[in-house]
């Protein structure tokens, strides 16, 4: 959601911010602008895409060496050009741009109305910036007192860069609740929401902690202190991440890139973790708790999206595989509805980002109650990863679309990896059955392969069906979380509204919604129940839907019903939704495609949310 970039150096700070915010862009926001500082402080902001602003910017003069720009994705105030950031305080003198939302806003405008200040658009980001500019004036402080002061005033969650019109030669930034990297380059910084728009300038990185703000200085100095006022030293860290892992490399899409990427993705998330022929899983961050782990009682799952879909295949793995009660829990209902959470409960918090403000609020509250937190992110040092108190790594490596693909299926390889290691641990697998799965394992990624070159049969379909109002996607047991991934995928990018169902729960209501209109896309690799299947297929032919089945290679019984089959190459039942998701991907991917809409930036969607 929504990105910052701020630059202080002696490169011209407009292409790096430009260049910076379209590297965000994949993070999902309706309005851009930058502050550059040279002499005078230009404004340069509208509502759309960064290739907006940047033809607001022709013919005008950009030159500076410092400056700040932004992505925003409203919450106070609609998208439109004078609520896009920089927002200036009402001497002009500062700048800032900012992601979160400040709570309390309100009350500190009311104050500051009363004290004669004018606001010009309807962001608590203006009122922050005058909040500063007030503490500023009325306590003669400096700059960087004032922004400490003034924070710890606020409500809220943020991440803030602030630029001061009479000191060229010094940025602030500070964060909470909303991540910050800081790029160090020789005598030079930048300032980032992640690092994507640093990583072609420089590897060194400091991340900030919550409630921490830095301010560094055109002579290469910096310092980072608390809200406290407390001095902070951070090592600096190497970025590991490549530039060519956040391009396109030949792909027309990020999406398409990271369907196609999930035979590797799959391969980096199991090496070195588990081996077949000697029959071992280990993850390190399970193998330390692993007593702990063992014995808890129940463990709880939470995430939102499409990691909530993976929670809940996880549910499936972990109940089936290694015997423990697995309750799944939206992040957002978890936090706010005063769950029973026990010092013996272990809870899984899954996110692709790592970021996601929900998630993080659910894991605060179990991590008061004292539960163990096991995190699974994908982006390495995001916030959640640095809260748990241990975790797995997901390696999906970058995931730009915002629709998740390869993230969905590594954090299915790490649930199962995590299920196989309590079970083996807990003497609840026989190790026959262990080995086969680990070994059928190994063989997903060529299953995937196989999967994929079924792009042009799935391209078809996407024309038959591509101009559908509604679709439907039933699955049974591990296909039926797969189902609401599949309808979650195809509403968020092609904007056709799309239902996933327990295919058995179909003849309780959604049975209804059943006419020679409606595609009905069945997951049918199941083994076990595959009669039951069959007769759901049945019931929505005899109500003459539209049936596609993604069946096994060489199903006959389902075919000879089905208006189209996907047929997909067989494996553990265990294991099929890691294959079952492919085709749904690509399904979703054609059609959003074909309707023209914009599949890596769906309209008002983020990559990462970071507000609750
Ligand atoms: C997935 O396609 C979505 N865009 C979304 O549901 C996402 O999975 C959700 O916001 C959770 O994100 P996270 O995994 O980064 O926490
Ligand atoms: N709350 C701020 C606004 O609505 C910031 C939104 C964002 O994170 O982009 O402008």
């Amino acid at each position: 959601m929504c990105g910052i970039v701020g630059y202080i150096g002696n490169k011209e700070a407009f292409p790096i911010l430009i260049k910076g915010l379209k590297r965000l862009e994949y993070r999902g926001y309706d309005s851009a602008g930058i502050a550059l500082l040279n002499g005078d402080l230009n404004v340069f902001k509208k509502a759309g895409k960064v290739s907006e602003l940047e033809k607001i910017t022709n013919g005008k003069s950009v030159g500076a060496n410092i400056g700040i720009g932004h992505t925003r994705w409203a919450t106070h105030g609609e998208p439109n050009d004078v609520n896009a950031h920089p927002h200036l305080s009402q001497s002009n003198e500062l700048a800032i741009i900012h992601n979160g939302i400040i709570e309390n806003y309100a009350a500190i405008k009311a104050e500051l109305e009363k004290r004669g200040y004018n606001f010009q658009s309807d962001t608590d980001t203006e009122v922050l910036i005058n909040l500063i500019e007030e503490v500023r004036k009325t306590e003669k402080s400096s700059l960087e007192d004032a922004v400490r002061v003034a924070l710890n005033e606020v409500v809220g969650a943020y991440a803030i860069v602030i630029l001061d019109k009479k000191d060229p030669n010094h940025l602030i930034a500070a964060r909470k609740g909303s991540p910050l990297v800081i790029g160090i380059g020789e005598d030079e910084f930048y300032i980032a929401s992640d690092a994507s728009p640093i990583i072609e300038y420089t590897q060194n990185v400091i991340y900030l902690d919550d409630q921490e703000y830095a301010s560094v200085h055109r002579d290469g100095t910096y310092v980072i202190k608390t809200l406290g006022n407390v001095e902070k030293s951070h090592a600096i860290q190497k970025l590991e991440l490549s530039l060519e892992a956040i391009e396109k490399g030949g792909y027309e899409h990020f999406m398409l890139k990271e369907i196609h990427e999930q035979p590797k993705a799959l391969e980096d998330a199991m090496r070195g973790r588990m081996n077949a022929l000697q029959g071992w899983i280990k993850l390190g961050g399970l193998s330390e708790y692993l007593s702990r782990i063992e014995n808890a009682e129940r463990f709880v799952i939470t995430a939102c999206g499409t990691s909530w879909h993976s929670g809940l295949i996880g549910e499936y793995l972990i109940e089936d595989l290694a015997r423990v009660p697995v309750e799944v829990e939206y992040a957002s209902e978890f936090r706010y509805r005063n769950p029973i959470i026990k010092e013996s409960d272990v809870v899984f918090a899954i996110s692709q980002s790592g970021e996601t403000a929900d998630t993080l609020a659910a894991i605060e509250l179990a991590k008061e109650r004292q539960a163990l937190i096991y995190g699974i992110c994908n982006v390495i040092g995001s916030s959640i990863a640095r809260v748990s108190h241990a975790g797995s790594y997901t390696h999906a490596g970058p995931e730009i679309g915002v629709a998740s693909t390869k993230a969905f299926s590594t954090q299915i390889t790490l649930l199962t990896l995590i299920a196989l290691q309590i079970a083996q641990s807990k003497g609840t697998i026989s190790t026959s059955r262990l080995r086969t799965i680990l070994y059928e394992m190994e063989n997903i990624p060529k299953k995937i392969k196989e999967t994929l070159e079924l792009d042009s049969q799935i391209k078809e379909l996407a024309a038959i069906y591509k101009d559908a109002r509604n679709f439907l996607y039933l699955g049974r047991g591990y296909n039926f979380p797969v189902a609401l991934e599949g309808a979650l995928k195809l509403k968020e990018i092609s904007y056709i509204h799309a239902e996933g169902y327990p295919a058995a729960e179909m003849k309780h209501g959604p049975i209804a919604l059943i006419d020679e209109e409606m595609p009905v896309v069945f997951l049918a690799t199941n083994q076990s129940a595959y009669e039951k299947i069959v007769s759901n297929v049945q019931e929505v032919k005899a109500r003459k839907g539209k049936i596609i089945a993604v069946v096994n290679k060489g199903d006959t019984q389902i075919r000879a019903l089905a208006d189209h089959v996907i047929e997909v190459p067989e494996t553990e039942e265990v294991l099929s939704p890691l294959v079952t998701i492919v085709p749904l991907q690509l399904l979703a991917y054609h059609i959003a495609i074909m309707r023209g809409c914009n599949v890596d930036q769906p309209r008002n969607l983020a990559k990462s949310v970071t507000v609750e």
